[in-house]
């Protein structure tokens, strides 16, 4: 794994919940996850519907406060040095949050503007980042007017725009067909050689497989197991991710 880019201790987070009988109570999302992500590495969360992937991107992004545990970047706590820590990540969330009454460009304009960048830095950045991704011919359309593989490649993109060291990725295939999603792989592959350290949430089994140096298994909230894609198959001997999470929690990743 090398030296820790990111380090989890027995991070937790309980929503609160109404019971059957409608008594206040709360419900545990996840459930003392700990282990560390290399600096370099791309590591995959992989896990069903509701087992908790979203909270732990959430709280490692800052952007929601755990029950309890600690987060470290680079040795740091994460709470302490949050402005700095919101400076070295990007986020691509699970669901798609434009504002849909600007353009393309707009929209990357205003991440940019939140990055505190220079206009000539912001106007290269944004060139540079839509040509990449043939989004150019667009940057003066609505993005409401994109169609879904757009606007996952343009939410990466605009991710990307202050350079972070670390790039989240909640489900950034979902509902995109195999081309864009092959385009896509492309895409954080390069990051990765980049250096980014690329932490992503999938429930497709191929796409931990093709991306990711190793695996988190969750389930429920708890950490099932962590290991590389073909360490997984050695161990269990079985041929393939599928299995190996049906071995080792009795429940299908994908429904
Ligand atoms: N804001 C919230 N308030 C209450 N419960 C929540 C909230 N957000 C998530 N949960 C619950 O926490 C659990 C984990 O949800 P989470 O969204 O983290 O799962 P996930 O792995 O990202 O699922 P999916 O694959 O559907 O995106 C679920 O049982 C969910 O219902
Ligand atoms: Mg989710």
């Amino acid at each position: 794994m090398g030296t820790p880019m990111m380090e989890l201790e027995n991070l937790t987070k309980q929503y609160p919940h109404k019971d059957a009988s409608g008594k206040n109570t709360y419900k545990t999302a996840v459930d003392k996850l700990t282990f560390s992500v290399g600096k370099g590495e791309a590591f995959g969360l992989l896990g069903p519907n509701g087992a908790g992937k979203t909270t732990t991107i959430r709280m490692l992004t800052l952007l929601m406060e755990p029950t309890s545990g600690t987060i470290r970047y680079d040795g740091q706590d994460a709470r302490a040095h949050a402005q700095d820590i919101k400076r070295l990540i990007g986020v691509v969330p699970q669901h798609v949050n434009f504002d849909q009454d600007l353009t393309v460009g707009e929209n990357m304009e205003l991440h940019a503007r939140l990055h505190h960048m220079g206009r000539r830095e912001r106007e290269a950045r944004i060139h540079e980042l839509l040509h990449y991704v043939e989004l150019e011919d667009v940057k003066n359309d609505g993005v409401r007017r994109l169609s879904g593989g757009m606007k996952r490649r343009l939410l990466i993109m605009r991710a990307l725009i202050h350079h972070p060291r670390v790039l989240f990725l909640d489900e950034p295939t979902v509902a995109l067909d195999p081309q864009v999603r092959r385009r896509i792989w492309e895409l954080i592959r390069t990051m990765k050689e980049q250096g980014v350290t690329v932490f992503l949430t999938t429930h497709y089994i191929e796409e931990a497989e093709a991306l990711c140096d190793r695996v988190a298994m969750l389930s429920q909230g708890h950490l099932v197991d962590l290991d590389s894609p073909a360490h997984f198959k050695e161990k269990t001997g079985l041929p393939t991710l599928e299995d190996v999470f049906l071995k080792l929690t009795g429940k299908k990743v994908s429904s």
